[in-house]
């Protein structure tokens, strides 16, 4: 038995779904947690793990409950005389793996900046290798069947039927039940943004040093943004890249991530038009010419959805899957839009095939009769993304009725409304609030370090003007935007943002206000706009900094979606 295919589909989102890398292999259970940091060789070299034991409630120190934080690093190799400390990073979510984040793109991050700086990979309290695990289920096959994030679909239509936003909401009311349930020992109220601000900052004291040097992107702003306002004075260096509209995520109402979601769209349009043939095999005549053709497309999959079996897994391409197919695209266009296009020419011929394959993922699989290899489990992405995401901010107690009204109001916003206003309705109903956390407002009169943040001309679902709106509460903070659309500078290699980035980590340089990089991609590469064409004519060092800033990007897209 299945869940119900509304059920099935159901795999909310927000920004970047969190979930865990394949192949990540170390024993972690085998590290002892301390105060102190211990290293141990793991992975593969020059890469060192530790357990750091952190307060669970810092409210309460002395009641000597604690939480373990995993923290990966790629040492520093630079003479001590230049050696800057460890720089820390957070790839999203909320409830991405920064481990497997630096195991899989440690070295990138040195070819970027240099080899003065540890770079620090850790697991937010409660996500993946950090302990105690945030887990709502006994077993991994309860697990997987009520959050089935082996499914193709990661974000569910609220529109699918008339009845899928009750689904969806009787669903996730059923979730924070179960998780209160097994909420026995009262953690989960301790797994909250402040208090991963609180552990960065042990971090950091734990290396002998005062004050953060870090990077996040997506989630990862809200919670260097949380930090700085409040840590004010401990901030050495500060990057919040893809930032989101932070009033936003404290009150449970991220309508303004989709300011620019449409506009991302239409560049998809735009350049496949005028791609034409050669660069873009969905191409019209002309781009107004293209929402049509993709509307016949989608008419025709609604009526008659593809079952595919790939050699790697089985499943449907039907209209929810084409929808989500085509936002994972509009996240990272130079990536995705050729391939996507590429899909679609072949699905309206008829054969799915091709546009499965390109998204698909594994099937679920497990021995889930036998409890002890289900657990220690590492993929408690969606708990985490859960836990945290909705024990942030107020609790939303809106009714179905509510939450349509809320739905019906982000249909004005853009028309992918119906997958990204379930962010709302996954917290409806969540019951796990911890009194005094912060809910913001983030900002502060004065950091002891200038904030850098980066925003995308076009990003889906972090609009430039939250990166705006986020400066204005940090007096001397600058905004420099990466002319690119999709989401966070990651999309695509620019020289002149890792230059920047470089700079200030390095020398504390920060860029003019109103300082516009450009990037060297194109959506729809072909002829002399041929990447490995413009490669070969160009400096091979830059090009080095350039594809390991693209290989970052592709990671993270790895940790948080599962379509790369
Ligand atoms: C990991 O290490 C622990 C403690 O040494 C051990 O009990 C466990 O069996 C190990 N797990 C695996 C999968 O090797
Ligand atoms: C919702 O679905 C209905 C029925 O398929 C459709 O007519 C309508 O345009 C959809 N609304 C949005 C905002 O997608
Ligand atoms: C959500 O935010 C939008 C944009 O700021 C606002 O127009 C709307 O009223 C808010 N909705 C709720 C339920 O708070
Ligand atoms: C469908 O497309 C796939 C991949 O492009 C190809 O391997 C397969 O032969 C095609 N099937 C048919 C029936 O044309
Ligand atoms: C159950 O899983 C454990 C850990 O992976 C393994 O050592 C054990 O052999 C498995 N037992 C059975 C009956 O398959
Ligand atoms: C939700 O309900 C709780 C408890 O009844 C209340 O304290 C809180 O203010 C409500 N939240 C909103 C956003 O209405
Ligand atoms: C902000 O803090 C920095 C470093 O502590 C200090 O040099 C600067 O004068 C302060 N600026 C204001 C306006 O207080
Ligand atoms: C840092 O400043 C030094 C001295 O001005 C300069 O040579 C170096 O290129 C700068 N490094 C970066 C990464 O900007
Ligand atoms: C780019 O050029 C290389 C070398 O000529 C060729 O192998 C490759 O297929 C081209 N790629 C695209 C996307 O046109």
């Amino acid at each position: 038995m299945r869940p119900s295919s509304s059920f099935g589909s159901l795999l909310p989102i927000a920004l970047w779904l969190p979930t865990a890398l394949a192949g990540s292999e170390f024993n972690w259970t085998t590290l002892e947690a301390s105060t102190t940091l211990h290293w141990t060789p793991c992975y593969s070299a020059p890469l060192q793990c530790t357990l750091l034991q952190v307060p669970m409630d810092y409210s309460a120190p002395q009641n000597g409950v604690t939480a373990s934080i995993a923290i990966v690093r790629y040492p520093s190799t630079s003479p001590k005389s230049q050696y800057r400390g460890p720089l820390l990073f957070n790839p999203g979510g909320p409830g991405g793996s920064g481990v497997d984040a630096i195991v899989a793109s440690g070295a990138d991050f040195v070819t970027v900046f240099g080899d003065q700086f540890d770079v620090i990979g850790f697991d937010p309290r409660g996500v993946s290798y950090s302990t105690p695990t945030i887990s709502f289920f006994k077993t991994e096959a309860e697990r997987r069947f009520l959050i089935p994030s082996a499914e193709n679909v990661i974000f569910p239509s609220l529109n699918a039927s008339s009845t899928a936003l009750a689904d969806t909401w009787s669903h996730m009311q059923l979730l924070s039940q179960l998780a209160a349930a097994s909420n026995m020992n009262g953690y989960l109220q301790h797994m909250t943004t402040d208090n991963i601000a609180r552990d960065m900052l042990q971090i950091t004291e734990a290396f002998g040093f005062e004050k953060l040097q870090y990077w996040g992107i997506s989630y990862g702003s809200v919670l260097g943004a949380t930090f700085a306002s409040l840590f004010p004075d401990k901030v050495g260096r500060l990057i919040i890249d893809g930032v989101e509209d932070m009033e936003g995520y404290y009150s449970g109402n991220l309508t303004n991530a989709m300011l620019d979601t449409d506009k991302a769209m239409q560049t998809f349009f735009d350049g496949c038009a005028k791609a034409g043939t050669e660069g873009c095999a969905f191409h019209a005549a002309s781009a107004s010419e293209m929402p049509a053709k993709l509307d016949a497309l989608s008419s025709a999959i609604k009526t008659q959805p593809f079952p595919v079996i790939a050699p790697q897994s089985h499943g449907i391409v039907d209209i929810l899957f084409l929808r989500n197919a085509i936002l994972d695209a509009v996240y990272a266009p130079y990536d995705l839009f050729a391939p996507l296009a590429r899909g679609l020419a072949v699905l309206a011929t008829g054969n799915a095939t091709l546009l499965y394959t390109q998204n698909e993922v594994p099937n679920f699989e497990c021995d889930c009769t036998n409890s002890s290899a289900a657990l220690p489990f590492h993929e408690n992405n969606f708990e985490s993304y859960m836990t945290i995401a909705c024990g942030d901010p107020v609790p939303i107690n809106d009714t179905v009725g509510e939450l349509q009204t809320f739905y019906e109001a982000t249909t004005k916003v853009s028309s992918f409304a119906d997958l990204l206003a379930s962010t709302r309705v996954v917290c409806a109903g969540w019951k796990i609030h911890r009194e005094g956390r912060f809910q913001g407002p983030v900002g502060a009169k004065n950091t002891s370090f200038p904030l850098l943040l980066v925003g995308n001309t076009i990003d889906p679902v972090t609009a430039h003007a939250s990166a705006v709106k986020t400066s204005m509460a940090f007096p001397g903070s600058v905004v420099l935007t990466q002319d690119s659309v999709g989401h966070t500078s990651l999309v695509a290699p620019s020289q002149c943002t890792f230059g920047h980035f470089k700079a200030y980590f390095v020398n504390g340089t920060l860029p003019a206000p109103g300082t516009v990089c450009s990037v060297e991609a194109e959506l729809f590469p072909s002829g002399s706009n041929n990447i490995t064409v413009k490669r070969a004519a160009e400096n091979s060092e830059d090009w080095k900094v350039r594809e390991a800033a693209n290989n970052i990007g592709r990671v993270m897209r790895k940790i948080l979606r599962r379509t790369l």
